[in-house]
């Protein structure tokens, strides 16, 4: 490239190589979220890609199988989930080397996962993680790398030249018939061919979150060295006697250890090993194995991974002038984390037969709804596209649309039918390729009308209360369907906004009088709704703010909960699913209070009006009532657009990134739920951020000067420009102007064809607030009306910002204080 500048025209040339040459892989790091909870897998895959690879710990924390938190690595295994919060997922038929078996006896190598740790132990400098590779170099002297194709993995092991007992190295590697969880079941079977070293398996698992069980396969081969010998392990001691197993669950709880192990002649050269795995059978995981990595080539398959990730990657562009790397790597490596799941598991479902797509891992819809799905449905719409024809056509065979689902398995839904949003978020936003719409519609009915016997883990539960009261009651009266009777307030919320939903697409599929019913039974939050309500910390004193939702019995008088129960504060309530469970799922009433997504304008009414809307909407972030670490909190962060005032939203998205996400291993908040918090944080510096569902982006100050973003399928390069935006410092937040495709907007909001039709927002920033985006006519839909939104005490009052700001809300917390760390 220093060559090119000899001349004016090849200093042209060489900018546009300097841009060509820009690579977003470079700024995604997979090790965010490896630990303190983030639950990331870290390791190898394709996009979507089934066969993840990486090594293994035994951390508490060990959901998405490798770790950083000191917990040593007891395997190394193909099949894994990303960011979950149920138990360790998969993480099947896990590998281990040993350089040679002391004295060469086999039986002093040592088999059992447990045991297994004592040679895991590894220095963190030694990982390296980058989309398609993994790396990491065990204490015993031995490196392992891996990368993956759609369904099979290569592991590269390079081994010591003597083991621990200075004799020549003659490594062992051993296959273990166990996973992350511990939940095989009853007769595994494994086999080693003694000739080729070639080890398969089949055995029953149970899903991390859901019911049922599954049963998967696997395939393993060989390259690199001679085959010594072969054989099989039970519990501690292994024979080179017995060449296959079938085995038992025990009777102790923990699954008896089990495998096969091969043993080689030398380690002279890297031992490679090829292991697939298919849901079919044995035979297809050979197949995928043998037609996906014919020749063992480590070089040719990373770089296709590598590539794979380029490619999604490169419709994303963002400057890179004056921003701090560290943003750069928070918001790739964000967008990275939401093409790990779900899974493309097309043609390796063994439950029904079909010709659609079939993906895996929604986990689950109650947290993908919200950011992940939505912004790919911007960055990857075929991928989308065949997402729903999924869902669809699960609800074809099994009945229903799930909330969750991993592993072939019906996982648990937490609080509405949320398949609802995501399907009409995709319909409202146009997407086709080959969805029927017809059917779609059809599944989100059923959902809204019929009661499943069991709704632990589709459908809805107490559809006659709702349909006769509005609202789901607190100690409930169902004899039809069976589930966990909690959340009463929550499952209101969500159902509400669920029919708001399925009303969006009856009105596009023309079924007026559908949409109708559901536009009104999407008002039913309001039911719940308890004016004299008032919230009193533990200590007795007052929030100073009256109106919340509250729980109400079968014949119509309130019960109780304390608003600020099941709160980031409150540490004591049990709000999960449990059946000692509270009214709101995972979250207070005080956050629940603003999950009216469909209607903030009259919810702004029942606050009290704009500025007491906004004040309460500061009280639950600057007092941390609400957690950035969980998802209902992550529309809660954008809502001042609906008050008018979109510069309070600018503000409290820089408030939480980057102090509640940082680009390192223990930077995210809470688990990465899939990518969901990869997504907040990708559409919270784009500065669209969805109100999902709805055909709605919120406009706030992107992170970067300027940010492209070019449609797979249309090919048109939407742009956002910030002129005068000032990283690192970001105090020029505030928009004074905009312009789309060169005319003036005040709308603080755009729709998605901004996307498909490649349109160029213009966003003019200053260091105080103004009247942009204030105005009734600039808000985003609601179905109510904006009331208390007068001219004089509305947009004309706030240009007096920022000193007044704050005396509009109830404190001057966390926020304020950020603020004044920028002297504003
Ligand atoms: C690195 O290793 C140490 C000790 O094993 C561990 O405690 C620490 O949390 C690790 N992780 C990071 C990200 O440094
Ligand atoms: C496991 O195999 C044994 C012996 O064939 C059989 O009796 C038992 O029913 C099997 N268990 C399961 C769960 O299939
Ligand atoms: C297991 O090994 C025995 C003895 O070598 C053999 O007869 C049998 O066919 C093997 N079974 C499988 C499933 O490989
Ligand atoms: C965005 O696209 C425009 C028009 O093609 C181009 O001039 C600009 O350099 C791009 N910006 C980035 C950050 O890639
Ligand atoms: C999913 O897998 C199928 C079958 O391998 C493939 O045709 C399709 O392109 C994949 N979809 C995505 C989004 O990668
Ligand atoms: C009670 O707790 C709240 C919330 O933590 C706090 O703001 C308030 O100052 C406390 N009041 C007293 C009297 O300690
Ligand atoms: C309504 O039901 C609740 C719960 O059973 C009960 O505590 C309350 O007294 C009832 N109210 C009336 C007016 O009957
Ligand atoms: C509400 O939360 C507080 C603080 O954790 C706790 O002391 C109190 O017992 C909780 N109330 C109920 C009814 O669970
Ligand atoms: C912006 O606000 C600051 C601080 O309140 C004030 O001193 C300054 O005059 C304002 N600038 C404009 C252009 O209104
Ligand atoms: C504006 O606010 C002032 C003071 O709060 C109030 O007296 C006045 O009536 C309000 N005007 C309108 C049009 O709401």
């Amino acid at each position: 490239m220093a060559l090119l500048l000899a001349s004016g025209w090849l200093v042209l040339a060489g900018t546009v190589l300097a841009q060509d040459a820009f690579d977003p892989l470079a700024y995604v790091d997979p090790l965010i979220g490896a630990s303190n909870g983030g639950n990331v897998f870290p390791g190898a895959s394709l996009p979507y890609g089934m066969a993840k690879a990486v090594a293994d710990t035994n951390s508490p924390s060990r959901q998405g199988g490798f770790t950083l938190d000191g917990s040593p690595v007891t395997g190394f295994s193909m099949m894994h989930d990303s960011g979950t919060g149920g138990s360790p997922s998969l993480g099947n038929f896990a590998l281990f080397a040993y350089t040679n078996c002391p004295g060469g006896d086999i039986d002093r190598c040592v088999f059992p996962k447990k045991a297994r740790a004592a040679f895991g132990s590894f220095r963190n400098t030694s990982v390296s993680a980058k989309p398609g590779t993994f790396g990491i170099t065990l204490d015993t002297g031995i490196r392992a790398e891996m990368t993956t194709t759609q369904h099979a993995a290569l592991f590269s092991f390079t081994f010591p030249s003597v083991g621990a007992d200075d004799e020549p190295a003659k490594p062992l590697i051993l296959q273990d018939l166990t996973d992350l969880a511990d939940s095989r079941q009853d007769n595994a079977s494994v086999a080693v061919d003694p000739t080729t070293g070639r080890i398969t398996g089949s055995a029953r698992f149970l899903p991390s979150f859901g019911t049922g069980n599954f049963v998967l396969h696997f395939c393993t081969d060989f390259h690199g060295a001679g085959v010594l010998d072969s054989g099989i392990f039970v519990d501690s001691r292994a024979s080179t006697a017995v060449q296959n197993l079938t085995i038992s669950r025990s009777i102790n709880g923990y699954p008896l250890p089990g495998g096969a192990f091969v043993r080689f002649n030398s380690a002279a050269e890297p031992i490679l090993v090829r292991t697939a795995t298919s849901f079919i059978s044995v035979e297809r995981a050979c197949e995928h194995a043998e037609t996906e990595i014919p020749d063992f080539d480590f070089t040719a398959v990373s770089e296709a991974a590598t590539a794979a990730w380029r490619e999604k990657m490169s419709p994303i562009r963002v400057s890179t002038n004056k921003v701090d790397g560290s943003m750069l790597t928070n918001f790739y490596s964000g967008i990275y984390r939401t093409m790990i799941n779900p899974q493309n598991y097309t043609g390796e479902n063994p439950l029904w037969s079909s010709d659609e797509p079939y993906f895996d891992s929604f986990y689950c819809i109650w947290d993908l709804f919200r950011s992940q799905l939505p912004l790919l449905t911007i960055t990857d719409p075929t991928a989308v596209t065949e997402m729903i024809r999924s869902l669809i056509d699960t609800y074809r065979h099994l009945g229903w649309l799930p909330d969750c689902r991993m592993s072939l398995s019906k996982g648990y839904t937490q609080g509405g039918s949320n398949a609802d949003v995501v399907l009409a978020d995709a319909y409202v936003k146009g997407l086709q390729g080959g969805i029927n719409w017809d059917d779609g519609y059809a599944a989100v009915v059923k959902d809204a009308e019929v009661e499943p016997y069991d709704w632990c883990c589709e459908g809805r539960g107490g559809l006659d209360s709702w349909k006769s009261l509005g609202y789901i009651p607190v100690q409930d009266f169902d004899y039809k369907g069976f589930g966990t009777m909690t959340r009463s307030i929550s499952r209101t919320l969500e159902y509400a906004y669920n029919d708001f939903c399925i009303s969006q697409m009856a009105e596009g599929l023309g079924k007026t009088s559908d949409k109708e019913k559901y536009l009104e039974s999407s008002g039913n939050w309001q039911n719940l709704f308890k004016a004299d309500q008032v919230s009193t910390w533990w200590n007795g004193t007052q929030t100073g703010f009256t109106g919340f939702f509250q729980p109400r019995y079968l014949n119509k008088t309130w019960g109780y909960q304390d608003p600020l129960n099941c709160s980031n504060l409150d540490s004591f309530s049990v709000c999960s699913l449990q059946n000692t469970g509270r009214e709101t799922f995972e979250s207070s009433i005080w956050e629940y209070g603003f999950f009216v997504p469909h209607d903030q304008a009259s919810l702004i009414t029942l606050y009290g009006g704009p500025a007491s809307f906004v004040s309460r909407l500061n009280y639950l972030h600057d007092r941390s009532i609400t957690f950035i670490g969980n998802e209902p909190a992550f529309l809660t962060v954008f809502q001042y657009h609906y008050a008018g005032r979109p510069a309070l939203s600018a503000l409290r998205s820089h408030f939480y990134i980057p102090s509640s996400f940082r680009p390192t291993p223990d930077g995210l908040p809470g688990n990465d739920d899939s990518g969901a918090m990869g997504a907040f944080l990708a559409f919270a510096m784009i500065g669209l951020f969805p109100n999902p569902g709805q055909d709605v982006y919120l406009i706030t100050p992107p992170f970067f000067e300027e940010v492209n973003v070019t449609h797979p399928l249309t090919g048109r390069t939407a742009r956002v420009r910030a002129l005068g935006l000032d990283p690192p410092a970001y105090a020029n937040l505030y928009i004074q102007s905009a312009t789309l495709d060169g005319r003036p907007y005040s709308r603080n909001w755009l729709d998605h064809s901004f996307f498909t039709e490649g349109k160029e927002l213009v966003l003019t920033l200053g260091r105080n607030e103004s009247a942009w985006g204030t105005r009734v006519e600039d808000l985003p839909p609601s179905l109510g009306k904006y009331l208390g939104f007068g001219a004089v005490n509305g947009s004309v009052a706030r240009r007096s910002a920022p000193a007044g700001l704050w005396k509009r809300g109830a404190d001057k917390g966390g926020l304020a204080g950020w603020m004044d760390k920028l002297g504003m």
